[in-house]
């Protein structure tokens, strides 16, 4: 049983209790992000004064299905060896920490994404996507790999709430690469008994039910209600979709998968869309990147 203290954070998250019902209090992802950054800028300065100016650099491909681009690349082989070309030569820029490949590859040639994801060198592999790093978080060795980004940022953000991990049901909506399967390898070596559904999952209600901490990474919007939610209950909602709203000058606004208005009715704590997940993603790459900067280093120093 969760027992949460409806308290603000530390971080400024607004809490506020209408007279009727309690309503949760928001964990800012813009305000826990920006303190990171600016742990991140203080670890890089020192860096810089005791290694010459050394800096933290990452490298972000991204594979563009554009006209231009196109007329160079005539078959799917020239563009995954292409691709599979760019990736070798930043594993072997010593100037370089880190290396992401933006998914989904945007290209009409169809390239093994597995391939492309495992061709990053494990050391540079600030996604945590390969599957080395992959394999390293399902066994639990936290300390010896690269966290995705995502599922890291919702574990801090879950941190920021003062409510402990270990011991408690946590469940995660979505089994994807990138945020559910890491999510639920994270919260399992963290101590919590984790539950995971999926689109195959035929009592969803019943299983979020249970959550003390919900974390949802569906794709679908406003997909989770609130009278599922359990009372009290941590909810990470890490979607980003676009829903149609003719009151405004674009015509869209951004919803998560959860239905805001009506789970933090009912959660003791939730992250807001947008300004909760997304920013803290953003910082955790930050952290990776500064993270195998200093690997580089300690490997550089004790090598010579
Ligand atoms: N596309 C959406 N999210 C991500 C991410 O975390 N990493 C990469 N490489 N691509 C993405």
């Amino acid at each position: 049983m969760l027992s949460v203290v409806a308290r603000p954070l530390g971080l400024g998250a607004s809490c506020c209790r209408g007279s009727r019902r309690a309503i949760a209090t928001v964990i800012s992802g813009n305000k826990a992000s920006k303190l990171v950054r600016e742990r991140l800028k203080e670890e890089v300065e020192k860096m810089k004064v005791q290694f010459c100016g050394f800096r933290p650099s990452l490298v972000v491909l991204q594979v563009g299905d554009r006209d231009d681009s196109n007329l160079y690349i005539s078959t799917k082989l020239k563009a995954a060896a292409e691709v599979l070309h760019s990736i070798m030569s930043v594993n072997e820029n010593q100037t370089v920490h880190g290396l992401i490949v933006q998914l989904p590859l945007d290209t009409v040639n169809h390239i093994n994404s597995e391939l492309v994801t495992n061709a990053v060198s494990p050391e540079k592999d600030v996604d945590g996507l390969s599957c080395i790093n992959a394999g390293k978080l399902s066994r639990g060795d936290l300390n010896d790999c690269f966290i995705p980004c995502t599922p890291n940022g919702c574990l801090e953000l879950i941190r920021q709430t003062g409510v402990s991990v270990a011991g408690k049901h946590a469940v995660v909506i979505g089994r994807s690469k990138i945020v559910g399967a890491p999510m639920h390898d994270l919260l399992l070596w963290n101590h919590a008994t984790v539950t995971t559904c999926h689109s195959k999952t035929p009592d969803l209600p019943e299983q979020v039910g249970r959550a003390d901490i919900l974390v949802v990474g569906a794709g679908r919007a406003e997909m989770v209600r609130g009278g599922w939610v359990k009372e009290g209950a941590v909810v990470i909602d890490c979607g980003i979709n676009y829903v149609p709203d003719e009151t405004r000058a674009s015509g869209k606004r951004v919803v998560g998968d959860v239905h805001y208005a009506s789970a933090n009715q009912r959660a003791g704590f939730i992250t807001p869309v947008p300004g909760g997940v997304g920013p803290m993603t953003v910082a955790m790459l930050m952290e990776n990147t500064v993270q195998s900067a200093q690997r580089f280093l300690l490997r550089s120093q004790s090598h010579g």
